[in-house]
């Protein structure tokens, strides 16, 4: 590891607080010097670095880049985020994700960027992407599941994201199928799910799970202000993107040890903003107004048209009706 990376661990453990530059030198085995020029990279690297004299160096408590030194230690899983890539800035994580998973990365494998500049959603949108309001991070998933269980990968990564952004900022979480995460009625996240199947095995070779959270964003294009907020428009608070990037991957992996047994799918119900509404569906460029009735086991929208027909959807862009 790069003698700064060695001392930016030291200070993140230590955010807010005084850490002198012998206790430093001391901890990653190197110079008071070699320490101080340390100090100045980071600095230069944007890092808010304060020295005080006879207490040392204290990294600013609102200091909110991300960085392996800041993810880490707020890990609880034994597989995902292990293996982590942080980038300054990238086209897109699920890009890069899918170009070492092509190359054997391992499961757990992530990567996170400060900006994407060619963020992708679903669909063949775009994804709103700017620098340092969000977290952009693709994990690389290669479960044990029949294709059909893999179908499910989605609506769980969803219930865990929701999860961990409740517990790290306190918003309350709903999810619109298939995998966006509300506030209220605007939009705070989006995920991506792209797969490789193994045609000659008939399972899932692996999968990316690409997921966008809109942090600390304060104002949006036009195209995105009148559906997105932020966890920071929500709280008025700033959440350590750290801590939430941390807090996905601890609750991704355990709700992917429970994809088998679908438990997730009674949470996945509870948090549905659509189930009872008039909601549009669009296929392409037809669009159909239907009553959404539940989630059933298998992750689809289960909905009623009016003369009464019901069916299960797996697919489409739904809207609340009169959205
Ligand atoms: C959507 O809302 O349609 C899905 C958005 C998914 C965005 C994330 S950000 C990290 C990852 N990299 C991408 O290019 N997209 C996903």
């Amino acid at each position: 590891m790069p003698l700064k990376d060695k001392v930016l661990a030291v200070l993140e453990e230590n955010k807010g607080q005084s850490v002198s530059g012998s206790e430093i030198a001391r901890s990653v085995g190197m110079t008071r010097s070699a320490v101080w020029k340390a100090v100045k990279v980071l600095r230069e690297e944007g890092y808010s670095i304060c020295a005080v004299t006879n207490k040392g160096y204290c990294l600013s408590e609102d200091s909110d880049f991300l960085s392996e030194q800041s993810i880490v230690p707020n890990l609880r899983t034994k597989e995902l985020g292990r293996k982590l890539d942080v980038f300054k800035t990238i086209d897109s994580t699920n890009n890069f994700a899918k170009s070492l998973a092509q190359l054997g990365a391992v499961h757990g494998t992530t990567v996170i960027s400060e900006v994407q500049t060619q963020g992708k959603g679903r669909m063949g949108r775009s994804f709103y992407s700017p620098l340092g309001m969000g977290i952009y991070m693709s994990v690389i998933l290669r479960p044990k599941l029949t294709v059909e269980h893999s179908l499910l990968i989605t609506s769980c990564a969803a219930v865990a994201v929701a999860e961990a952004i409740e517990k790290v900022s306190g918003v309350e979480c709903k999810i619109k199928w298939v995998n966006d995460i509300y506030a209220g009625n605007k939009k705070l996240c989006g995920i991506l799910t792209e797969a490789s199947v193994n045609v000659e095995q008939g399972g899932l070779e692996y999968a990316i799970v690409g997921i966008g959270v809109n942090v600390q964003n304060v104002n949006f294009p036009k195209s995105v202000s009148d559906i997105g907020t932020s966890i920071k428009l929500e709280t008025g608070e700033n959440v350590s993107r750290s801590l939430l990037a941390a807090e996905m991957l601890n609750s991704l992996e355990d709700k992917l040890s429970t994809i088998t047994d679908a438990s997730f799918i009674n949470e996945y119900r509870r948090r549905s903003n659509l189930i009872g509404q008039r909601i549009t569906v669009t296929h392409g460029d037809h669009t159909e107004e239907l009553t959404a009735l539940d989630i059933d086991d298998h992750g689809r929208l289960v909905v009623k048209s009016d003369n009464g027909e019901k069916k299960a959807l797996s697919s489409g862009t739904v809207r609340l009706a009169g959205e």
